[in-house]
């Protein structure tokens, strides 16, 4: 079975050499380790002497627990590879069928290296005997090698509103795990797991990034024993949740790690195999208004249209009608499964609304939580077997709420004929797909069986079904804010909502280390009111605008309160988005400050031909430092760059600012914009001055020599 022997820089070798270096690692003889010779590889096996994890765990009863696989055929992108073949390529998926005929157990393993330099696998595991009884599967956890000299982790925590906070810690003996039994990513979900050389940043040091892609239950873990270090990945399964009778297949969700130079270099290659797979980011990313924090459940036809019409105004292309809207949701304790518009809201449905939104020339979204039920609700009421639940008794209700079920065939048609309507008969373009709860205590309600990993596939089912009945309407990943960001559903939508709070200071957070997986162009990214409903914190307008810039620019906001000024404003900013937006949608993400609590923190997108670039940075909290120097990454050092910023009012008056950043604004009228060397503006860098704290500004950078 196969052995992950290097994953990391490039490496030139000749077929010999290769041959030669992946017996060299393998040791017998010593005290404590196995007479027969075994390198653990991608599915370790216990019953090869190894006494770690198992890739492979399941049972017959009991018995055939311990699997012993013979690799029968070694395919690359379908050709089968001979015995004993050398082969170099730049990519390829290698799938191997391997079998443990005493076991009856069939095994097809999976290595993909995308064209973006994305190593991902997956395991399918068979019952292949014909005996009477199910083979149960307790888990399958691929093993991803990493070097020895990878001895520090970043992985993340959070909670509601509070999403991705870094913890950086030593790579020990043991395994560090990051779990989640909410059947959803979970609002403290690590979602990526960095191991590198310490003290990398977003930079220098090797990182490999690894993450595993679905939303069901799962776990990221970093395990480390005597000479052995490696990310295992997995789906977490409840007890007997699969069960495979003769004939049939469990195929664990793919396992993904990314090789880089800085954490920015692992993170790009996500990006390339997102934007790759996005049927939307190639289409120019609409700015948003939401109409949440402007209304919250207080819906009525000629508000929305007010806000629809000043939206417009503003320069906005797409209208999102929140939660609210549908029979009984006048709050949050009923109404989930009820999906036509509120009579007493919507005496007249959402048709003249829908129908105000684009005659404005705008999109109209809706949001929607397809996979949750109120039991106050009709739907309850007339489907209380609908409902998913492990014993007599319906789980602890969250938010009011329970998990409609799936699984069950009738629930499923009913609720994508639902879907399919409400997209058909309003002319959706845009739907906030919310899941507000965990699932706890989620089993098959006739049984009690667990569900999860059913219900996962089964939304994964009806998001599939939806796109392909509309290819054009596209679906934004919702769970209380970003408690659904995996690779799983971002497969099958086109944006995440990155947090409830819109608080720009911790938005710049949660954009940075969301974005370790998910492209900016992906990340919500909203302009709410100076107040932030969740810290309470003030902030200025061009700090939210400029925070928010960098990511699917929108609003959430009551912007019928907007002085004109302050419309002004919000309008200039929105003209900046949509002249910058494919370079957002394109560029490569990198970033410095990550780890210095008194160094601006910056964001950027490169182009990639390197001709432009574009900036977001942040003045630290207060300091002793009234300045600080800041480079500009991923610039080529051989060009030329114009550099050009709109100095806001935020960033204090034009004395606290530094001579080049006047310079650019043309309050120095003697002066010429400036330009300088990328390898001046890469390296050196230039000044920032820091006495107003977390103030933002966005730069651009134009390269102006001409370029070969
Ligand atoms: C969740 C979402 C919010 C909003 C509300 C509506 O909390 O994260 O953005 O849609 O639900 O109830």
């Amino acid at each position: 079975m196969p052995v992950l022997t290097h994953w990391g820089p490039r490496i030139h070798a000749s077929d010999h050499d290769l041959v030669e270096y992946a017996g060299t690692s393998v040791r017998t003889g010593i005290g404590g380790v196995s007479d027969v010779p075994y390198e653990p590889g991608i599915l370790p096996e216990h019953s090869q002497g190894w006494g770690g994890l198992p890739g492979i765990r399941a049972h017959r009863a009991g018995a055939a627990w311990s699997p012993r696989l013979v690799a029968a055929t070694v395919t690359l992108d379908g050709e089968t590879l001979a015995e004993g073949g050398v082969v170099q390529r730049q990519g390829g998926l290698v799938s191997i069928a391997a079998t443990d005929k005493w076991a009856g157990i069939g095994v097809t393993l999976e290595i993909d290296l995308t064209a973006t330099g994305l190593l991902r696998t997956r395991v399918s595991v068979r019952n292949e005997s014909d005996a009477h009884g199910h083979l149960e599967i307790v888990g399958v956890n691929p093993a991803l090698r990493l070097p020895g000299d990878a001895r520090e982790i970043l992985d993340f925590s959070g909670r509601w509103a509070t999403e991705k906070i870094p913890q950086r810690h030593p790579v020990v003996f043991g395994t560090h795990t990051r779990g989640s039994r909410r059947g959803r990513t979970g609002l403290d979900a690590t979602t990526v797991v960095a191991i590198g050389t310490p003290g990398f940043d977003a930079l220098a040091g090797r990182v490999w990034l690894c993450h595993v892609g679905i939303g069901g239950n799962h776990e990221h873990a970093v395990e480390r024993s005597d000479g052995h270090l490696a990310f295992r990945g997995g789906e977490l399964l409840l007890p007997g949740e699969v069960r495979l009778a003769s004939g049939e297949s469990y195929v664990s969700p793919w396992v993904y790690g990314s090789f880089g130079v800085g954490l920015d270099a692992a993170a790009a290659r996500y990006h390339g195999f997102l934007r790759e797979r996005s049927r939307s980011s190639r289409r120019p990313r609409p700015v948003t208004l939401n109409v949440w924090e402007a209304v919250y459940f207080d819906h009525d036809f000629d508000t929305l249209a007010e806000l629809a019409t000043r939206a417009a105004g503003l320069g906005v292309e797409r209208f999102v009608l929140d939660d609210g809207w549908f029979l009984g949701r006048r709050d949050d304790t009923a109404g989930l499964g009820d999906w036509s518009p509120d009579p007493v809201a919507w005496p007249d449905g959402l048709g003249p609304l829908a129908e105000h939104v684009r005659g404005l020339g705008m999109e109209f979204g809706l949001w929607v939580e397809p996979e949750m039920i109120n039991e106050d609700s009709d739907l309850a009421r007339a489907h209380p077997d609908w409902i998913l639940k492990a014993r007599g008794e319906l789980p602890p209700r969250f938010r009011y709420q329970q998990v409609l079920d799936l699984t069950n065939p009738e629930a499923f048609a009913h609720i994508l004929g639902v879907l399919d309507g409400l997209v058909t008969d309003h002319g959706v373009a845009y739907l906030k797909w919310d899941h507000n709860r965990d699932l706890i205590d989620a089993g098959h309600p006739a049984t009690g069986a667990p569900a999860v990993h059913a219900q996962t596939l089964a939304l994964y089912g009806l998001i599939d079904e939806l796109r392909q009945r509309h290819p054009a309407l596209e679906i934004e990943s919702c769970a209380s804010g970003g408690g659904r960001v995996d690779l799983g559903i971002l497969e099958r939508t086109d944006r995440v909502h990155t947090s409830d709070n819109h608080d720009p200071l911790d938005r710049a957070r949660m954009l940075r280390w969301t974005g370790l997986l998910v492209p900016p162009e992906m990340l919500g990214s909203h302009v709410a009111s100076a107040v932030s409903s969740v810290t309470g914190r003030t902030s200025d307008l061009h700090t939210r605008c400029a925070i928010a810039f960098l990511g699917h620019f929108g609003i959430e906001w009551d912007i019928r309160e907007l002085e004109d000024a302050e419309a002004a404003v919000l309008s200039r900013w929105i003209s900046a988005y949509q002249e910058h937006r494919e370079l957002i949608s394109t560029g490569r993400v990198v970033a410095d400050g990550d780890f210095d609590p008194d160094a601006p923190a910056l964001r950027g997108v490169v182009a990639a031909d390197g001709s432009e670039a574009i900036y977001t940075i942040m003045t630290p909290p207060l300091s002793a430092d009234s300045r600080h120097r800041v480079r500009l990454p991923g610039l080529l050092a051989e060009a030329r760059y114009r550099v050009e910023a709109a100095r806001p009012d935020s960033l204090g008056p034009w004395w606290l600012s530094p001579h080049w950043l006047n310079k650019t604004t043309g309050l120095d009228s003697e002066a010429e914009v400036p330009s300088y060397s990328g390898s001046l503006l890469r390296e050196a860098g230039l000044d920032l001055l820091t006495s107003l704290p977390e103030r933002a500004l966005v730069l651009r950078l134009v390269r102006v020599d001409a370029s070969t």
